[in-house]
């Protein structure tokens, strides 16, 4: 997604914005540009692809300036391309945006009328015109901006700087992130503090609705409507290599932890928006999605276990009829094609062999409609979509995938609510409820994460058993399949899922005091018939452990250990109830003496067959 670095210094600023924005790189980007105050008045330059091509035109022109924007571009809206590349100007001034303006096509319409030329397909420029033609009566700079912030729907940081001002950036943000970074030699502001850690670790965070103005030796920050406010300056804590372990014995450890982070910074864009809306995915998205008659999910191991419960929910939410493979079988497997159909394909890192084999196969058959949902902005996987969805977890080291697993599933709920709008069946009543339950995930997360004492008790009980099996139902059991996953990779005990209902066709005969049996049970459509099912087990002597939540009625007994988890969370709970079980995993390692971190015979990308 976006980036920005915006500065303001007695020194040139332009290796700061580069630094800036290559540090910003993990967000996702498809270009990049710049704009600068220097003799030559306004100065832009802009480039398709990477930062590198940025910095090549600036070797190449010797841009410098003491004040400058810049800005890593993920199309929204447009496609990627030099003229839908931030900086937008209007009338001498210049604007980076990140974010999505909902009402963009209005003020687009009002601003033509107007007089307004526009040179891009962006919502951005809407902003560089909105500020032009407000310092047209209002005559101040930071009032102008603040007067077309305030007819602004939808997220936005923004960065804006005026050729005959050339001291002065103005920013605002309102669901978007940006900070103030403070120096002796001058203020910058950037989407997060890492890009701006070359110059200071002196932060200001603003809070939604805040505006701000920067001068080489001060700021001020205010409400939209002007009222001043102060807002705390802090020391950064952030390491400047975001992959050390910090307090934590292991990665898996930190990377379940960094969790609710994790889902804040994926969730972003929908941080402060009033609607759902298929940019989202991309630029092409709408036109992309319209018609699509069916889904195929494509992805290997925990991916793919994202994309079991994706089904669930593609199926109930957006009435769509949804298929889910592994890619090592989809890849060799004489199947039907259909060109209406959207190939989703999920992975972490973009990069294993047998998911991007498998969307070569999907293509080669015609199957043209592609997304993929990926943490890493740069990979194979990206380049070879038309569509994609950057989940940003943040690297994750650990070869058990946590919090890349979280980070899929909100993707892929925004895609299910997504398609839902476009095929009508999500009144703006339910949107709205959805915007606010996936708001509030990340808190809810964080409570799940307090149940870790607990867990590492029960983990006491696993640590000597050989086996143990998982039960689920509904999208419960994809998470089941999870748990058992995690279980087998780090403590080598092996674990085996079961749809409850399975029990008794089978597994049951496995079941006796030695077999450890874990339910995930949350208070559910299903939940009577899981309960069923338990006590099958529970008459087979089997010791049952239970992640319940805070409607369900489970208690403890004898041999029936209960966890409540504090929220019940409805259709999203299948993200609130993998978290204990990656706790269980690790805690069980622990106890066994396993390396978590690497678990013999595996790797973190597997980029072979
Ligand atoms: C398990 C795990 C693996 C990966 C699988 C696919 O904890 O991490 O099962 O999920 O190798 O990897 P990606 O998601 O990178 O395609």
């Amino acid at each position: 997604m976006c980036g920005i670095v915006a500065a303001v210094a007695d020194r040139n600023i332009v290796p700061v914005l580069l630094e800036g924005l290559r540090k910003l790189e993990y967000r996702g980007y498809d270009s990049a540009g710049l704009a600068l105050i220097n003799e030559l008045g306004l100065q832009r330059l802009r480039a398709v692809g990477r930062v590198a091509e940025l910095t090549a035109q600036v070797d190449e022109t010797g841009a410098a300036g003491n004040t400058g924007i810049a800005h890593t571009r993920w199309a929204t809206h447009g496609v990627p391309s030099e003229r839908n590349a931030h900086p937008h100007i209007s009338d001498g001034l210049a604007v980076v945006h990140n974010g999505i303006i909902e009402n963009h096509e209005a003020l687009r319409t009002r601003l033509k009328a107007d007089g307004y030329e526009f040179t891009s397909d962006t919502d951005t420029e809407v902003i560089a015109h909105l500020i032009a033609h407000e310092l047209k009566t209002t005559g101040d700079f930071f009032t102008a901006v603040r007067a077309s912030i305030a007819q602004l729907q939808g997220a936005y940081a923004i960065a804006v700087l005026r050729e005959v001002e050339p001291d002065r950036v103005i920013v605002a943000r309102e669901g978007s992130p940006l900070l103030l970074g403070l120096t002796d030699e001058g203020n910058y502001a950037a989407s997060d503090a890492s890009a701006l850690l070359q110059v200071t670790r002196r932060m200001v965070y603003l809070d939604n609705g805040d505006c701000a103005e920067l001068l080489r030796g001060s700021y001020r920050i205010t409400r939209v409507d002007g009222t001043p406010v102060e807002r705390a300056e802090t020391e950064s804590q952030l390491s400047a290599d975001s992959v050390e372990l910090g307090q934590y014995r292991h990665y898996m450890q930190k990377e379940i932890f960094e969790q609710p982070v994790a889902l804040s910074n994926t969730l972003e864009l929908i941080g402060a928006a009033r609607s759902i809306q298929p940019g989202l995915l991309g630029a092409d998205a709408e036109v992309t999605l319209k018609d699509v008659r069916q889904i195929l999910i494509i992805a290997c191991g925990t991916s793919y276990h994202a994309g079991l419960v994706a089904r669930y929910w593609l199926e109930a939410i957006a009435g769509i009829s949804c298929s889910v493979e592994v890619a090592s079988e989809y890849r060799y497997r004489d199947s039907v094609p259909d060109p209406q159909t959207l190939v989703v394909t999920i992975s972490q890192s973009g990069e294993t062999a047998d998911t991007l084999a498998a969307l070569h196969h999907a293509k080669a058959q015609g199957m043209m409609r592609t997304l993929a949902i990926c943490n890493v902005p740069e990979s194979s996987l990206v380049r070879e979509t038309a569509l994609r969805f950057i989940t940003r977890a943040g690297p994750e080291i650990g070869v058990a995938s946590t919090k890349a697993f979280t980070t899929q599933l909100a993707a892929l709920y925004l895609l299910t609510l997504v398609l839902a709008k476009l095929r009508g069946r999500l009144t703006a009543e339910h949107e709205s409820a959805e915007l606010t339950a996936l708001r509030h995930l990340p808190v809810a997360v964080a409570k799940v994460l307090e149940l870790e004492p607990q867990i590492k008790e029960w983990a006491g009980h696993f640590a000597m058993k050989q086996h143990a099996l998982f039960l689920g139902r509904g999208r419960h059991y994809p998470i089941a399949m999870e748990g058992a996953l995690k279980l087998k990779e780090i403590s080598y005990i092996h674990a085996e899922a079961y749809a409850a209902g399975e029990l008794k066709h089978g597994p049951l005969a496995l079941v006796d005091k030695e077999m450890p049996v874990i339910a995930v049970a949350p208070n559910d459509t299903l939940i009577e018939k899981l309960k069923s099912n338990l006590q099958e087990v529970r008459a087979r002597g089997g010791e049952l452990y239970v992640f319940a939540d805070a409607d369900s009625e489970m208690q403890e007994s004898d041999g029936v250990h209960v966890l409540h988890l504090p929220e019940h969370y409805g259709a999203l709970s299948a993200l609130l109830h993998v978290v204990p079980l990656q706790l269980l995993s690790y805690h069980v390692a622990l106890v066994r003496g396993t390396d978590v971190d690497k678990p013999r015979n595996l790797a973190k990308s597997v980029t072979v067959e």
